[in-house]
């Protein structure tokens, strides 16, 4: 295993759509496994897609709300309801804006076997299946922004 370095800000792999998984295989774990070592390398993160580790795959993982998730070709199948949400992101330090997410998310993926997984998530655990899906198509939480929150100095 081993830590890779994430990216950050302007980075332009931040923005670019990550491409399907086709074969799961050696590779893909390990790149899963470093990308779990990765996050839990840092402070406080919840997850990491892989175009964060510059890696242009459908792959996330989370350790996050008593889940710990490797997710291949994750994409939502059901969405419900509504909440407001605050976001950070470990390629946006320090900046946190409001959003507003489904309540309830149902994602479809395989794990790092290639057994197909279905978790619905709620709260937190939707915000969050919300932000790591959206990264894999290039899209990151300051663009569903609906306030910009100023942190304290
Ligand atoms: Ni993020």
């Amino acid at each position: 295993m081993a830590i890779r370095n994430l990216r950050y800000n302007d980075d332009p792999i931040l923005r670019k759509a990550c491409k399907e998984v086709k074969v799961i295989d050696d590779n893909i774990r390990q790149i899963l496994d470093d990308m779990l070592e990765t996050l839990h390398h840092t402070e406080n993160g919840a997850a990491i897609a892989a175009n964060q580790v510059g890696v242009l795959k459908r792959l996330v993982v989370i350790d996050y709300c008593d889940y710990l998730l490797k997710l291949v070709n994750p994409k939502i199948i059901e969405a419900s309801g509504a909440q407001e949400c605050i976001e950070g992101c470990l390629s946006f330090p320090n900046r946190f804006v409001k959003t507003i997410r489904p309540q309830k998310v149902t994602i479809q993926a395989l794990d790092e076997n290639g057994k197909e997984i279905i978790i619905t998530g709620e709260g937190e655990m939707a915000k969050c299946f919300c932000h790591e899906l959206e990264h894999l198509d290039g899209e990151v939480f300051l663009d569903k922004a609906i306030e910009v929150i100023e942190l304290e100095k």
